[in-house]
């Protein structure tokens, strides 16, 4: 498995006293696999997200990427980790406004080895997400789904086995969050990530075949399907899903 949790609890210390926002969560992600989870303002989606992608340790229990426990790395294996093998998308875009859509791309591969074939990569990546002639272009000259493109492919560009994405829509209106909802899911199928959604949005989550909610701190299974549906083919006419017109 790819992604693998097992018994993850994470526990906060606050003034009121210990915290609890995970009891032992559980779960495996295949390469290629997706997963949407949902759960209310302070669930602990977010630190789920971080704990998974080597950004904070889980209070106990483990998480697996690709076989690795993040949390037995020494601190530059963890910092090596987490710019190789996990990819973020956070509800902010989080680009820099000081440099280029293509030198944002590329941040993550200025630490480390030199990657002399990532600018290559970078300009593919940002002609997929339809902003191969944007290159230049500075953030604030784009709109909030555009940024949101540069960011997906920033997340994309160490080819990371794992993509984690904090309510990427969250900030975006209803077309755009479609558009960059199909983005995720076909650059997620074409490059067999694993992919991991918090949203709000019911219609992102829908396209995903497992939903899980986080309630009271327990992740719980809220669908399963066979397979994920087709960006935009979540509603089906009601003869199909009924095996189609009589004879
Ligand atoms: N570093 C931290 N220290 C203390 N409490 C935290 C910390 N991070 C998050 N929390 C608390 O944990 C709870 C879950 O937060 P979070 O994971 O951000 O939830 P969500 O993303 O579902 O809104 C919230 O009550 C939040 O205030
Ligand atoms: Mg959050």
């Amino acid at each position: 498995m790819s992604l693998e949790a097992q018994n993850l609890t994470k526990t906060y210390a606050s003034p009121a006293g210990p915290l609890q926002v995970l009891t032992e969560a559980s779960f495996a992600l295949g390469r290629g696999e997706s997963a949407a989870v949902m759960g209310p303002s302070g669930s602990g989606k977010s630190s789920l997200l971080y704990i998974l992608g080597g950004l904070e340790a889980p209070t106990s229990g483990t998480v697996r990427v690709a076989g690795q426990n993040p949390y037995e790395l020494a601190p530059e294996g963890l910092a090596a980790f987490r710019n190789r093998q996990v990819g973020f998308v956070f509800q902010d875009h989080c680009l820099l406004p000081q440099c280029t859509v293509l030198e944002n791309v590329l941040v993550p591969t200025l630490v480390g080895d030199p990657d002399s074939a990532a600018p290559e990569r970078a300009r593919a990546l940002l002609d997929h997400v339809g902003l191969g002639s944007r290159l230049d272009h500075r953030p604030a000259a784009l709109s909030g789904g555009e940024k949101q493109r540069v960011a997906i492919a920033r997340a994309l560009i160490r080819q990371p086995h794992v993509v984690l994405c904090d309510e990427p829509t969250g900030n975006l209106d209803a077309d755009s969050a479609i558009r960059i909802s199909e983005l995720l899911l076909s650059l997620h199928q074409q490059q067999q990530t694993v992919l991991l959604v918090v949203t709000h949005s019911e219609p992102l989550a829908k396209r995903f075949a497992r939903r899980w909610r986080i309630e009271r701190g327990h992740l719980r299974t809220e669908g399963v399907g066979s397979n994920p549906p087709k960006p935009g083919a979540e509603s089906r006419p009601a003869d199909l899903q009924q095996g189609g017109r009589g004879l």
